[in-house]
């Protein structure tokens, strides 16, 4: 019975809070790790800058009878992100659920009296519903007594997000010490693990062994990779994997999730700005020293090579808070100063690291020439993200080859004004390199990246030219066909947007020569020119040859004429027949790609659409639209 197990744990957990003497408790709700981030920066400050006894707790272990039953000594910082349309993280939606419940049912009942928080809330302003999963529990959380110290912290991530959450940290810390009665005593670095060095070892598959015994991790061979297009600084690839015997399986609309390695170069970059050059081969067991708050986040014993170059996220654009935490442990004075003047600067930060894409390692490397050797690894175990796998919507019909399947992805590069190759794209750079082994391939103009994987060929064949292979998983999505095949589909994907609308139309295929009955099939692409980047040109052709009238494709070249056309202005070109489908036909909607300009746009024109066909106001429009959303009629798969 699940709920039991999960009433065990959450009462477990509470238990185990309280009876450990944790005083002050940070609370995420986080899907793509931020919040955590944030999370994991108050619980550390919190120790090291007052004292406290902190934990960091993750909300789907905690329910509305732990927060009831605290002793009032213990103060909690939620820390929650809103995802989509303004709902709650995956992590938090039982919980905040129960709260806001809870609200409502207690009425003038004050159940929470004793309960002191502070708050920091994650959103984007461009969305209507900005920050709504914090405000409503905020105000629920008043409502059942409970009382909030200083304000309600909201970060945009449209904007910098973590320039709004240094700056309301602080005047949170300020009003949080004067009701606590808190000191700030002396920093001091407590480590959250023991990082113990065994032998010399040289296995280099553990660079990706820990990844295999991971939820459903394969290793799958690249049966083909192929380079649909290759312009300035960019290159888009077509790659098929065999999943045949694995025991994976997907259907059409899913995601291949890819974990990537960081290349050469970076983890060389890393390895020796923090002075562990002779250390790389060094079997290291890492175990957590208050085991019941926090987690080793890695398969253990492992390398120091394997954890830089397979499970920590070196490469992400560094932050503000990582270069404070590490300047305590700078190698002089003079670089100490300087990486605490750079951090508590925005604009300083932003010029000299933001603008230029640094990483922490280049970001410290830019600071001084001297080796960073006296930092802990503890300490960047702590603060440097754990790697996390890359997504790619599966670009063919399981109903077509259900033991193949194939993404689609574009590797980027940028230049910056100094003359440095940015790479844009971890996973898909690693990608780029791996096709390299299979055929040439290569960014235009710029020298591709190497990576440190070896063991990527199965060995079977003894002389390592078999097929290479990386560590997978299938993700299932609910981006689906409709269940009746007669139904009419309108799918709007420009760029690699197009991917997973490839599957459909394939399917779509397949089924008419099944002799099914298929329904109108109209797809939107958009690209910048139609001899650059138009993806699947010839494919598109011949599945008009194959369905003829049923299938349409509307193209939107966005860097051929003066003006920009983009896919949504096709769209209104095309309202009438749009609409027809909308309205009369029932038709489906289906957009992917771009989440923050391109689908919101394309949202809008679609409200504007039904709206003019309905011959009612655009409020009713978008109405109609989100109830489209929330039958599965409207779907998204965007970033
Ligand atoms: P652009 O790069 O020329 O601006 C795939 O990336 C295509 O999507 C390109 O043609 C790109 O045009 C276009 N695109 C960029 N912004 C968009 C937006 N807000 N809405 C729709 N398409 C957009």
């Amino acid at each position: 019975d699940q709920t039991s197990t999960t009433n065990d744990k959450v009462h477990g957990f509470a238990e185990s809070v309280r009876s450990s003497g944790k005083n002050f408790v940070v609370v995420y709700g986080s899907q793509t790790g931020t919040a955590e981030g944030f999370a994991n920066a108050l619980s550390k400050e919190g120790s090291q800058r007052f004292g406290l006894k902190t934990a960091v707790v993750d909300l789907s272990e905690v329910d509305v009878s732990f927060l009831r039953n605290l002793p009032e000594d213990i103060f909690v910082i939620f820390v929650m992100a809103t995802y989509g349309e303004g709902e709650p993280t995956d992590n938090a939606i039982a919980f905040h659920q129960s709260v806001i419940e809870l609200a409502e049912s207690a009425f003038h009942d004050k159940p929470l009296q004793a309960f002191r928080y502070a708050c920091f809330g994650l959103g984007n302003r461009a969305y209507e519903q900005f920050n709504a999963t914090m405000r409503g529990m905020d105000k629920a959380l008043q409502n059942l007594g409970a009382k909030r110290v200083g304000e309600a912290g909201e970060g945009d991530d449209g904007g910098s997000i973590e320039d709004d959450f240094m700056t309301w940290k602080e005047s949170m810390w300020t009003d949080v010490s004067l009701a606590l009665s808190l000191h700030e005593t002396e920093m001091v670095y407590q480590p959250l693990f023991i990082v113990e060095e065994l032998a010399s070892s040289n296995n280099t598959s553990l660079l990706v062994e820990g990844k295999i015994t991971a939820q459903s991790t394969n290793l799958i061979p690249i049966v083909e990779s192929r380079e649909l297009f290759n312009s300035r600084h960019r290159s888009c690839l077509h790659m098929e994997f065999d999943i045949d015997g694995t025991g994976m399986t997907y259907e059409t609309g899913d995601h291949l999730a890819i974990w990537p390695v960081n290349s050469r170069l970076e983890s060389d970059r890393f390895v020796s700005v923090f002075g562990l050059k002779n250390k790389l081969d060094i079997c290291i067991n890492i175990t957590a020293i208050d085991p019941t708050t926090s987690r080793v986040p890695f398969p253990c014993p492992t390398t120091y090579e394997a954890l830089v170059c397979s499970y920590m996220e070196i490469c992400a654009p560094v932050s503000r808070q990582l270069i404070l935490s590490l300047a305590p442990f700078a190698p002089d004075d003079d670089s100490r100063a300087a990486a605490i003047a750079v951090g508590n600067s925005r604009q300083a930060f932003n010029t000299r690291f933001t603008n230029n894409y640094y990483n922490i390692a280049q970001a410290l490397q830019s600071l001084t020439p001297l080796p960073w050797d006296n930092v802990p690894f503890s300490l960047l175990l702590e603060s440097i993200p754990k790697l996390q796998p890359r997504y790619y919507s599966i670009s063919s019909s399981s109903l077509v080859q259900p033991k193949q399947l194939s993404v689609t992805c574009v590797v980027e590069s940028v230049i910056t004004s100094d003359g440095a190759a940015v790479f844009k794209g971890l996973n898909t750079n690693y990608l780029l390199w791996l096709t390299s082994k299979i055929r040439p391939a290569s960014i235009n103009g710029i020298d591709l990246l190497e990576y440190p994987i070896t063991k990527i060929r199965n060995n079977t064949d003894g002389n390592g030219t078999g097929p290479i292979y990386v560590p997978a998983y299938v993700r299932h999505s609910k981006f689906r066909l409709p269940k009746t095949t007669k139904r009419p589909i309108i799918m709007v994907g420009p760029g690699t947007g197009v991917a997973p609308f490839r599957a459909f139309i394939q399917e779509r295929d397949a089924q008419a020569k099944a002799g099914l009955p298929v329904g109108r099939t109209i797809l939107f692409y958009g690209c910048r020119t139609p001899d650059e980047d138009f993806l699947y040109r010839h494919e598109w052709m011949e599945m008009t040859a194959h369905l003829g009238d049923n299938f349409t494709l509307v193209t939107a070249f966005s860097r051929e004429g003066k003006e920009k056309t983009y896919v949504q202005h096709r769209l209104l070109e095309n309202a009438d027949i749009i609409g027809d489908l909308i309205v009369n036909e029932k038709a489906n909607i289906y957009v992917c790609g771009d989440a923050t300009h391109m689908a919101r746009e394309v949202g809008s024109t679609f409200a504007q659409i039904i709206a003019a066909k309905r011959r009612v106001r655009l409020e009713e429009g978008k109405y109609a639209l989100k109830a489209m959303k929330s039958r599965g009629a409207y779907q998204e798969d965007i970033w």
